[in-house]
């Protein structure tokens, strides 16, 4: 995916500009540019890798002021990230310039049809075929480009497939950006004698907290006087207006060296904002954004749920709560894979889509799958204003606030409260559990911030230990039950931020095969269920044991004064004894804890690990 943010009004456009990409800069790292218009003079400036090489080049060279523009950060999809692939790109006049985000599927087509027509491309991406069709259409609309740029674009989006969001200027017009989407993330901010167009609302939140969120296959004509929004075929839109929330300061570091840090510290005000408001005065769960009735959740027998990610993780523990609270059926689906078989599907199937961003290409593709199967759709998200929520017929957000470090951290300890309000909900609305042991769990879940925060001020040892590891190759994960996605979790988190081979295990399957992984001195994390829990904890003690007579080096996570699993455990970290399905938000945070130190101590940027965007925009 890629960060995109356009301007008109009456500020200098360039620091709009660059200061919204600095906020999209984990949408995309790979090479980042930007337009200006002055003066009927469309100035651009494209610097591969990250925004600070642009805005050197900018120090440097400096485009001639305006109060129009657009920007945009590159996750290189079509051709290398370097300078010549960077965006914007431009048409053979040099008088339209074009971003864009997602991917031009018929885009080979194109590409050939225009050059046979003799235009001269010179980049290898999809996008740049864009700024050359537009080049065509303005000249067949035959308008300047007051009229003519936004009916160019509209004619152009019709022979688009795939999934894109655009956004165009042109020389001849000093106050009108063109913007477009289809399946792919784009906002306007509406402020006072300016607007916005952006990815993701932190682009713009520091000028206006007024959104207007577009609607699939619409044409958005952003003025510094006002916004018209049009379908492709140019009948004007409906649109939805909105008001972020959250400020600046959410969408800021706040004193901490990387994103990352802040939201693993932000976690505490997160789970109790998730919290909040969902709970009645009489103890009952109110979920009502749900918008699924009584009647229809009596109605379900299979619950699926589909996510990637971290969020297949926070899916994975949904399962066991669901089942034993609400006593349903309940299949885990990576997003990815879930249309590519034959799921049996039915109106009395509730498909559960998790997202953070909710713009996860492959959970979108999954949940029309599921809408097309005629599945009732739930979806759990953190982005108000995102596709997935719209796409659904309910959702519940998780109230995380602004999640920027592309590891998810906060989002994911979210998306566990959200599963276990939805799992008690059902079981309330179902009477799968009395009405007084749903209000104990309930109960039990508002002490969780409490637990969470416990856990965060005992992260010293965690860290040295960390640093003490980065010489490691390798760092295996076990867990048993809720805890083995927590040992998916702890792996892929220290796999994307430390580059290291990790990988999790459900314990009980060492003796099948990984087992032979074991040698001398390897670091294992083994998540130890409560003593509640006698026989798999009992299990587990025994997995530590056979682990360490191969010379495994032992980091075993367990409840405070579990005096059984010390003799067995080369480190120790203690966390809150807490009921088992709700172990997962406290066994988290020191996997976040250590991935994050140990990829520091490689002198890694925790925010923007290689190869990788915060969210996936293309399947
Ligand atoms: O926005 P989403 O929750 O749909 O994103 C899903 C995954 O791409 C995401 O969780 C990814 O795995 C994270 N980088 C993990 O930290």
């Amino acid at each position: 995916m890629c960060g995109i943010v356009g301007y008109v009004g009456g500020r200098p456009a360039l620091d709009v500009v660059v200061d919204g990409l600095a906020r999209l800069e984990y949408r995309g790292y790979d090479s980042a540019g930007v337009a200006v218009l002055a003066g009927g003079r469309l100035a651009t400036a494209k610097r591969a890798g990250k925004l600070v090489n642009l805005k050197e080049a900018l120090a440097e060279e400096p485009p001639p002021a305006g109060t129009l523009g657009m920007g945009h950060t590159r996750w290189a999809t079509h051709g290398p990230p370097n300078d010549r692939n960077a965006h914007p790109h431009t048409d053979c006049t040099g008088t339209v310039a074009v971003i864009h985000n997602g991917i031009i599927e018929n885009f080979a087509a194109l590409r050939a049809e225009l050059e046979d027509a003799g235009h001269k491309l010179r980049s290898d991406t999809d996008t740049e075929a864009v700024a050359h069709l537009l080049e065509d259409e303005l000249a067949a609309v035959d308008g300047n480009a007051r009229d003519g740029l936004a009916e160019a674009m509209r004619r152009v989006c019709r022979r688009l497939e795939g999934a894109f969001t655009l956004v165009a200027v042109h020389a001849g017009d000093d106050d009108l950006v063109v913007g477009a989407r289809r399946n792919s993330p784009l906002v306007v901010g509406v402020g006072d004698g300016e607007n916005f167009l952006a990815s993701d609302v932190a682009a713009f939140i520091e000028h206006t907290r007024d959104a207007i969120e577009l609607g699939q296959d619409q044409v958005v004509e952003l003025r510094s006087g006002g916004v018209t929004v049009t379908d492709f075929e140019g009948r004007p839109a409906e649109v939805t207006e909105y008001h972020v929330d959250w400020d600046v300061s959410a969408a800021e570091k706040g004193g901490y060296d990387y994103f990352m840090l802040k939201e693993i510290a932000e976690q505490p005000r997160a789970v109790a904002d998730t919290l909040l408001g969902r709970i009645g005065a009489d103890g009952r769960l109110h979920l009502d954004e749900m918008r699924i009735t009584d009647r229809e959740l009596r109605e379900v027998d299979k619950i699926i749920i589909v996510a990637c990610g971290t969020s297949y993780h926070a899916g994975l523990i949904a399962k066991y709560a669901i089942e034993h609270w609400a006593g349903l059926p309940c299949e885990v689906e990576l997003a990815s894979e879930f249309r590519y078989r034959d799921s049996i599907l039915s109106p009395t199937t509730l498909v559960i889509a998790i997202s953070q961003s909710g713009e996860t290409m492959d959970a979108l593709m999954a949940v029309r799958h599921a809408r097309e199967q005629k599945a009732k759709l739930l979806g759990i998200c953190n982005v108000n204003g995102s596709t997935l929520p719209r796409e659904c017929d309910g959702v519940l957000y998780t109230h995380a606030g602004p999640e920027i470090a592309v590891a998810s951290t906060k989002a994911f300890l979210t998306q566990l409260v959200a599963v276990y309000l939805i799992a008690l909900y059902i079981a309330q609305v179902r009477g799968t559990k009395w009405g007084d042991e749903v209000f104990a769990m309930v109960q039990l879940l508002e002490r969780m911030p409490e637990k969470v925060d416990k856990v965060l001020e005992t992260m010293e040892p965690v860290r040295e230990l960390a640093r003490s590891l980065a010489g490691e190759r390798c760092v295996l994960f076990l867990g048993r039950h809720v805890g083995f996605p927590v040992a998916l979790e702890g792996a892929l988190k220290l796999k994307e931020l430390a580059y290291m081979h990790a990988e999790g295990f459900a314990a009980g399957e060492l003796k099948h095969g990984p087992i032979a992984l074991i040698e001398q001195g390897l670091p294992v994390v083994v998540v130890v269920p409560p003593r509640a829990r006698d026989v798999l904890h009992d299990k587990i003690v025994s997995n530590i044991q056979e682990i360490r007579a191969r010379g495994a080096r032992t980091i075993v996570i367990a409840e405070e004064g579990d005096a059984s699993v010390q003799p067995y455990a080369d480190t120790l970290i203690s966390v809150p004894a807490v009921p088992t399905l709700l172990q997962p938000l406290v066994t988290t945070v020191p996997l976040q804890v250590f991935a994050c130190e140990l990829a520091t101590a490689k002198g890694h940027d925790v925010d923007q690990p290689r190869n990788l965007a915060k969210s996936v925009t293309v399947e």
